[in-house]
């Protein structure tokens, strides 16, 4: 299969990875940490606070804030809008800051959208 940057003779410098929760994943130079891990074939990384629902790329433009992991310990970054770095550390799931609050309203298990996420 032809690469896009081979269509447009583009020579990008040569990939590095990054590991995601302990698995190494390719990265072309200038991809988001969202993009190589869609291109890794994940698709999910967290789920949400109430539902355990699964969640990773959805508007990909930084609005949905779907997409939260944490980068060499920085919690709460939006994988779409991430560039990845080589050797950089991603975490997901819980480790991404998606933790209820203590503080945080308890769903009365009611509605299937109760806590407004989608
Ligand atoms: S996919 Fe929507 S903010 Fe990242």
């Amino acid at each position: 299969m032809r690469q896009p940057y081979r269509l447009v003779r583009a020579r990008p410098e040569p990939e590095f990875e990054i590991s995601v929760d302990g698995v190494p994943v390719p990265v072309v130079p200038g991809q988001t940490v969202g993009a190589a891990m869609h291109g890794a074939g994940i698709r999910s990384w967290r789920v949400t606070r109430f539902g355990g629902r699964p969640r990773g790329l959805f508007c990909g433009i930084g609005v949905c804030f779907d997409c939260l992991v944490t980068v060499n310990g920085a919690p709460s970054l939006r994988a779409c809008l991430t560039e990845a770095r080589p050797g950089d550390l991603v975490t997901t799931g819980h480790n991404a800051g998606d933790r209820p609050r203590a503080d945080a309203p308890v769903p009365d298990g009611s509605a299937s959208d109760a806590d407004g996420e989608r």
